[in-house]
């Protein structure tokens, strides 16, 4: 008698989810002082392990901004034309780094009507004077254009700048910029090499204040991550933005809903030959898939850093219910966590979505990711793209999957789902409450996963993967949660 299809139903492993398991207490021989979140991603170590989704109405550049200030990451969407990716990337580069490399300068001799220009187009409110030789000779700034338009029009530079230019050299510290920048009263600094060139400013706005956590590349400009499609750009006007793009870019994260696919395979080989930047390649949800993606294909070994995993189970994910086919989070991540162990343990894995509390994160480091992924989270934040609408008194803003009609109608994403479907969504668009700033959000995250980890007794991300869990009963899971209450007063 065949039981083969009686087995597929009966023997096959529980799909389990964040509610469905519960860490178990252990010994804890550290003081909260001492808790470790930082975790790795490649070359780059995140002081936070939180990162926020590539999705239209979660990550531009002021979140991306923020996320990587605190010690998190911003993974920029990609349902926008190249240029304003390229326009997001470069603001998140150039934000906030203490040294500003390709700054502004005009020859002296230029009329003073120009440096007005340049100052309303690039935003800026000084410029360096450097001469035929590219030699600093003087600094212009907002305070020194003449009043009458009669000069603006025809004075020359030279006239009006500032020619004793306080400036540092090469290689000075934060410290004693800043310490310069104070007893001087101003407000940008040029750093000028012993033989008179300029090799960047440093603005007192970029220096203050200070963000220790933050997540920086190796030249101490914020980390910037960015949503690729798999597939190769056809004409060449667009693979030059995508070439001047990976500039700015650290890590582009392959995003469709499911990776496990050859065409999306091949052209994420070809976008790795073309681009130089870092990848991490995703979504899969089982161990066969990153058994695939580690062992039988030719990937540049040394920019593949990471696995991104889960599909379907996100708080506006669809996937599941419309298509029958899904790996929610938790499971995804153990089984990609199993053959990351099996296969290439340098990898970093990403669990991605349907983090609903702030105690699934723990959950999630358990069966052994690196780092979690989430846009509920951060959807309702003041750093979020969009407005803050009220509903019934309640200040809300909104959020969409990206396989939703309203994020598919822009045409950008159509390759994220499966190419050429055009009637069935797989994503919903919602309000989410208005959350105040991601700081608020992050140190509400940040404690949920500390005083899970002191609980448990790991002091770090890699001890929380030796903890022990185990699956709670439905009745443990009622009870797990408030009950038995007569209610509010
Ligand atoms: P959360 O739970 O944080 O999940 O809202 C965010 C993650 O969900 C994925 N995503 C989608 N998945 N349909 C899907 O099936 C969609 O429309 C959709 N939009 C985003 C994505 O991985 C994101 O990080």
């Amino acid at each position: 008698m065949s039981e083969y299809y009686r087995n597929k139903v009966h023997s096959n492993e529980l799909i389990a989810t964040f509610d469905d398991v519960l860490i178990l207490p252990g010994f804890t021989d550290f003081s909260p002082s001492q808790v470790d979140l930082s975790s790795k991603l490649g070359k780059y170590n995140l002081n936070l392990p939180i990162i926020s989704s590539a999705m239209d109405t979660v990550t531009e550049e002021n979140m991306a901004i923020s996320m990587a200030l605190h010690g998190g990451l911003g993974v920029l969407h990609r349902n926008c034309s190249y240029e304003r990716q390229l326009e997001m990337c470069r603001i998140v580069k150039r934000a906030r780094s203490f040294v500003i490399d390709d700054v502004a300068t005009i020859n002296p001799n230029a009329k003073v009507a120009k440096a007005k220009f340049m100052m309303e187009n690039y935003n800026i409110s000084g410029i360096v004077v450097t001469n035929d030789e590219k030699k600093v000779c003087g600094i212009f700034t907002k305070r020194d254009i003449p009043f009458f338009e009669q000069d603006i029009k025809s004075g020359a530079i030279k006239d009006y700048m500032t020619k004793d230019v306080i400036s540092i050299t090469p290689g000075a510290s934060r410290e004693e910029a800043l310490k310069i920048l104070y007893d001087s009263r101003k407000e940008k600094l040029p750093i000028i090499d012993e033989d008179g060139f300029l090799k960047g400013l440093i603005t007192k706005k970029d220096l203050a204040p200070e963000f220790p956590l933050a997540s920086k590349d190796e030249e101490g400009h914020l980390l910037c991550g960015m949503a690729l499609s798999p597939r190769f750009p056809e004409s060449s006007h667009s693979q030059n933005l995508l070439k001047e793009i990976d500039k700015y870019v650290d890590i582009f994260f392959i995003d469709v809903a499911d990776f496990f696919k050859k065409d999306d395979i091949e052209g994420t080989v070809k976008l790795m030959k073309f681009l130089d930047s870092d990848f991490v390649l995703g979504n899969i949800g089982t161990y066969q898939a990153a058994e695939y993606l580690m062992t039988k294909v030719d990937f540049v070994e040394e920019r593949f850093i990471g696995l991104k995993v889960g599909m379907g189970s996100g708080s506006i994910c669809t996937t599941s219910q419309q298509t029958g086919v899904g790996a929610p989070t938790l499971f995804a991540t153990a089984h990609v966590a199993d053959a990351i162990q099996d296969y290439n343990p340098h990898l970093s894995l990403i669990a991605d979505g349907g983090f609903k509390n702030p105690g699934d994160l723990p959950k999630a480091f358990a069966v052994g990711a690196d780092l979690m992924m989430s846009g509920h989270f951060f959807a309702g934040t003041e750093e979020s793209p969009g407005f803050i609408d009220t509903i019934a008194g309640r200040k809300v803003k909104v959020y969409r999957g990206m396989g939703s009609k309203e994020a598919r109608t822009s045409g950008y994403i159509s390759d994220r789902y499966v190419e050429g479907s055009k009637m069935l969504t797989e994503g919903v668009s919602n309000y989410v409450p208005y959350v105040g700033d991601v700081l608020g959000v992050l140190a509400t995250l940040k404690e949920g996963l500390a005083n899970g980890m002191i609980y448990a007794g790991a002091g770090s991300i890699n001890d929380m993967k030796k903890v022990t869990l185990g699956i709670v009963s439905v009745v443990g899971q009622r009870e797990t949660a408030t009950h038995d209450l007569i209610g509010k007063y």
